[in-house]
């Protein structure tokens, strides 16, 4: 059975170049190349998958994709930007490593530079070559990897931003409770369903991360739906809302210069290790630690109470003290990893994979979720530590933000399944796919939620501040003690520092 809707290649139009220059306008108007353009020889030729084509069976996908492809598929990854994604466990890893012929610069691509790239490519908008580390490759990664990885540590262990995730949680489970009560006293059989997506786990990642960060917990949560347009890859939509976030940040920034605080923004601007960020390189960093964490983070979380809340056996371990909140989340990155697929490589010297020629300045994309599944067929346990949810090489997600997005989870799952009985709302297959080929994740997660017992000591505690003023400067030079010795009890147990 072919699950995917739609996978049938041909020539998409193409539409309106990105900028001005009309050679590359005109240019653009031109039809695409058939794809793929340098198929080596195979015995049946397979059309390119199209990804962003709804599908009947998402569950499928990944496992059609590596059975048809193999390696590698010639991919669109929009109606606009076409290239190849990786499927494999080991070409992944591979292409992650930086002696590969791979490049994070999307200056390499070929097909924007030759004009063939319209302003509504949803991928487009999500790889406009940024100044942070993402984008970059060489000393330039360097620097800007280095520089927020010492913004997140350095946070984490002043703030203790990660010790208040266990109270915002509580925090969030009381006004359910609230809620429930209200319900009940205004005569309703049943009271409301919670939506654990929206109301759970989207306002917990917003809180720590605005506190990270410097925003408000209603800026966060503006910013947050900007970049879930952003990661929908919605034409239109979603350059729109890069420029609104783009203009919030350069706004802020402008601030934090002037006025520092204890968040990422005035660290960058004002580092005594290296040269300090630029007002525009600090905005653009900023963004980054947003792109990567909201989203991700959330759907960790979504994906993790979807698991427990659909096999009752895990659920069921959890709250007798069996299960294992570090084994539940790593379970989820290997079975279904928030982050599934992730373009952003581009080929810088030919060569073969598979029954393919990539050429330079070829687009790639990595099939997160189709390489942990071949791992996954080879009995991979839930401890294992070889999925690539969080990337790996020197791009790979820096631990200060794979220690925020597990304790954050971990918080959300332990706090939630031992404050109420939870029940799923509608039926387990009824529960709406967010409409994503970047994010798993779900748009919803509706629950029953029964009658709430919290924790006397956490009912009564009020939330923490959310950024405190630093003085002249972040102490960026004065290191506190290690993220072991700061942590809350909860965390440091998660992330088995104690
Ligand atoms: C469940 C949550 C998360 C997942 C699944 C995740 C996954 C990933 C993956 C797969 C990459 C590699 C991208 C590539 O190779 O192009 C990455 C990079 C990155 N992540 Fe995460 N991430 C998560 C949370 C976070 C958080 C909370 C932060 C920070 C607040 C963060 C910061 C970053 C940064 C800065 C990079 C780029 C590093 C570079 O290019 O050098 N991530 N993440």
């Amino acid at each position: 059975m072919n699950p995917l809707a739609g996978a049938s290649g041909g020539i998409p139009p193409v539409g309106r170049a990105v900028g001005g220059n009309p050679d590359r306008r005109r240019r653009a108007s031109l039809p695409l190349a058939p794809y793929p353009p340098n198929r080596c020889s195979m015995t049946t030729p397979v059309p390119p998958v199209k990804l962003y084509e709804p599908v009947e069976r998402p569950d499928l996908r990944w496992k059609y994709l590596r059975e048809t492809y193999g390696d590698v598929a010639p991919a669109w990854f929009d109606p606009y930007a076409r290239g190849w994604l990786l499927l494999s466990w080991e070409s992944i890893r591979w292409a992650m490593q930086p002696a590969s012929p791979f490049s994070a610069d999307p200056d390499h691509w070929r097909d924007m530079r030759e004009g063939l790239i319209p302003e509504s490519s949803g991928t487009a908008v999500q790889l406009i070559r940024r100044q942070s580390a993402r984008f970059r490759d060489g000393g330039e990664h360097a620097r800007y990897r280095g520089a927020l990885q010492d913004a997140l540590q350095h946070l984490i262990d002043r703030n203790r931003v990660l010790d208040a995730v266990e109270r915002v949680a509580y925090r969030l489970i009381a006004e359910f409770s609230r809620r429930r009560s209200d319900d009940l006293a205004a005569g309703y059989t049943y009271p409301r369903p919670v939506d654990l997506i929206g109301d759970y786990a989207r306002r917990l990642t917003g809180t720590v991360l605005a506190r990270l960060v410097g925003f408000t917990a209603a800026e966060a949560d503006r910013i947050g739906t900007l970049m879930e347009t952003v990661w929908d890859g919605e034409p239109h939509l979603a350059m729109q809302a890069w420029t609104q976030l783009a203009e919030d940040l350069a706004a802020l920034a402008e601030q934090r210069a002037r006025h520092p605080q204890d968040d990422v923004l005035s660290f960058l601007l004002h580092d005594r290790d290296r040269p300090a960020h630029t007002r525009a390189e600090a905005a653009d960093q900023t963004a980054l630690l947003f792109a990567a964490g909201y989203d991700p983070t959330t759907h960790l979380i979504g994906n993790c109470l979807r698991e427990l809340l659909t096999d009752p056996r895990m659920g069921a371990d959890l709250r007798s003290g069996l299960g294992d909140v570090r084994a539940v989340v790593n379970t989820v990155q290997v079975h279904r990893p928030p982050v599934a697929m992730l373009p952003g490589r581009w080929v810088t010297a030919d060569h073969t994979i598979g029954h393919y020629r990539l050429r330079g300045g070829d687009l790639v994309g990595f099939g997160i979720a189709a390489a942990n599944q071949s791992l996954a067929a080879r009995e991979l346990t839930s401890s294992t530590n070889a999925h690539l949810g969080w990337g790996t090489g020197g791009h790979g997600c820096p631990r200060a933000g794979q220690d925020i997005a597990t304790v954050v989870a971990g918080a959300a799952v332990h706090c939630l399944f031992g404050a109420a009985p939870l029940r799923l709302a509608v039926p387990a297959d009824a529960l709406p796919d967010r409409p994503s080929m970047v994010i798993n994740g779900l748009r919803e997660l509706p629950v029953d939620l029964g009658e709430v017992h919290l924790p006397e000591s956490r009912a009564a505690l009020p939330e923490p501040a959310a950024v405190r003023p630093s003085g002249p400067a972040p102490a960026a030079a004065t290191r506190s003690p290690s993220l072991g010795e700061r942590l809350g009890g909860f965390a440091r147990a998660l992330l088995g520092r104690g």
